[in-house]
């Protein structure tokens, strides 16, 4: 079994993965930390030597690399879900799964944390940077097999739905 946690930064799909993992006993992956080790550079420092184009394919080669992997919970990047069929590998090979918010709280939760993340850092209005990339994105998102909203959620909420899901 693998779980795909997508959607936007701040969602909270890092902590939930981890959570969920250990509640079924499952490696949790983030791919934003599985990239930082696997390239030994930050994603700022890529998207600054390299350029966003590169990052993605990059990210995608890591994708296929999880996807032999088995029993994980994987806290998606943000943008992985948008690029080439990166949507359709993990729905062939897993259980996506969209942590929805909406653009006001998102930028509530990120409005102190974009240093780590070239593209909202580079905005000078991350709430119409939010609300933008968002509406472009959702279409992708929203072919995750599962949408959850993500204000409260807990993985022990995740894991019922998944059993709900399951049994449909
Ligand atoms: C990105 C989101 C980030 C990271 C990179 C690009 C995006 O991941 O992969 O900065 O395009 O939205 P998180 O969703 O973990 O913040």
């Amino acid at each position: 079994m693998r779980i795909f946690l997508v959607g936007f930064s701040g969602s909270g799909k890092s902590t939930l993965a981890k959570k969920l993992a250990k509640l079924l006993n499952y490696t949790c992956i983030d791919m934003d930390s599985f990239f930082v080790q696997n390239y030994r550079m930050s994603i700022s420092e890529c998207f600054l030597a390299y350029g966003e184009q590169f990052f993605r394919e990059k990210e995608k080669e890591l994708l296929i690399e999880i996807i032999e992997k088995d029993d994980i919970v994987v806290a998606v990047g943000g943008g992985t879900p948008c690029f080439e069929n990166n949507m359709d590998l993990m729905n062939q090979n897993g259980l996506t799964i969209y942590i929805q918010m909406s653009p006001s709280v998102l930028y509530n939760r990120l409005k102190e944390h974009t240093e780590h993340r070239p593209i909202l850092a580079a905005s000078n209005d991350l709430l119409l940077t939010i609300t933008n990339l968002l509406k472009n994105r959702n279409p992708f998102y929203n072919q995750a097999k599962i949408t959850i909203q993500g204000i409260n959620l807990t993985a022990k909420k995740i894991v019922q739905i998944i059993k709900e899901y399951e049994e449909k």
